[in-house]
């Protein structure tokens, strides 16, 4: 997979990309990620890339034209996904980070300051995801985010080809509670049934618990299971 990161941050990336399954996944040759600075592509001698909102009001917005030169420079075929990052996105989940993972070459969008202007959304973008209802101060986390959630899907990243699928999210659920050695720790013992060897009591053990703490935690996921 290539991934074309469009940013006015670029450094922004350098220790992010050194580090975990993301390194792990470019060592592997499985992921590519290709950083453009924004500003490469403005046209003024001033190389501003934002300017005021038309219609007054707070904040700056990026200029249609360095968005549009970036977009087409790095845009090898006509139906490569152009990725935006926005609070006002649809929220960003484990099945739409799914839909991209076995894509070939991705565009994604980092904006700053107030947004991009609205003709490079209409013309160029083709989703726009938030990653929750805060706002940052640009798409860079976000865009780090989802490189992270698709890198470790790729093929041979992680090494247990079991620990993706048991993931929380990957079946609608909060995962199980997980313990490691000692049994004992503090007074607090491991439940008795993950000693037990007994793999399906484990597995029916582990469904409870996940329905548990999602009822408690994240109800609205139970009813969009269903
Ligand atoms: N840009 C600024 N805030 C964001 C958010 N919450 N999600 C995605 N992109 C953003």
């Amino acid at each position: 997979m290539k991934i074309d990161v469009l940013t006015l941050f670029p450094g922004m990336f350098t220790n992010f990309l050194e580090e975990s399954m993301v390194k792990i996944a470019r060592d592997k040759k499985a992921l590519e990620v290709r950083l453009t600075d924004i500003r490469d592509y403005a046209f003024n001698k001033h190389r501003s890339v934002d300017d005021y909102p038309y219609g007054g009001g707070a904040g700056m917005v990026l200029k249609p034209e360095p968005l549009y030169e970036a977009i087409t420079a790095v845009k090898d075929e006509s139906n490569v996904p152009v990725i935006y990052f926005t609070p006002q996105g649809k929220p960003l989940t484990q099945k739409i980070i799914r839909s991209y993972a076995s894509a070939n070459h991705l565009i994604l969008l980092c904006g700053h300051y107030k947004e991009i202007d609205q003709r490079i959304r209409d013309s160029l973008v083709t989703a726009e995801y938030s990653i929750g209802d805060y706002v940052l101060s640009g798409g860079e986390l976000p865009a780090m985010v989802f490189i992270d959630a698709v890198a470790r899907l790729q093929e041979g990243v992680l090494n247990d080809s079991e620990s993706a699928a048991t993931d929380s999210h990957e079946n609608g659920l909060l995962g199980a509670p997980h313990y490691t050695r000692p049994p004992e720790f503090r007074g607090m013992k491991v439940p008795e049934v993950l000693l037990s060897g007994n793999h399906a009591k484990i597995a029916d053990w582990r469904r409870k618990k996940a329905i548990e703490k999602t009822t408690k935690i994240r109800p609205e996921l139970l009813d969009e299971k269903k």
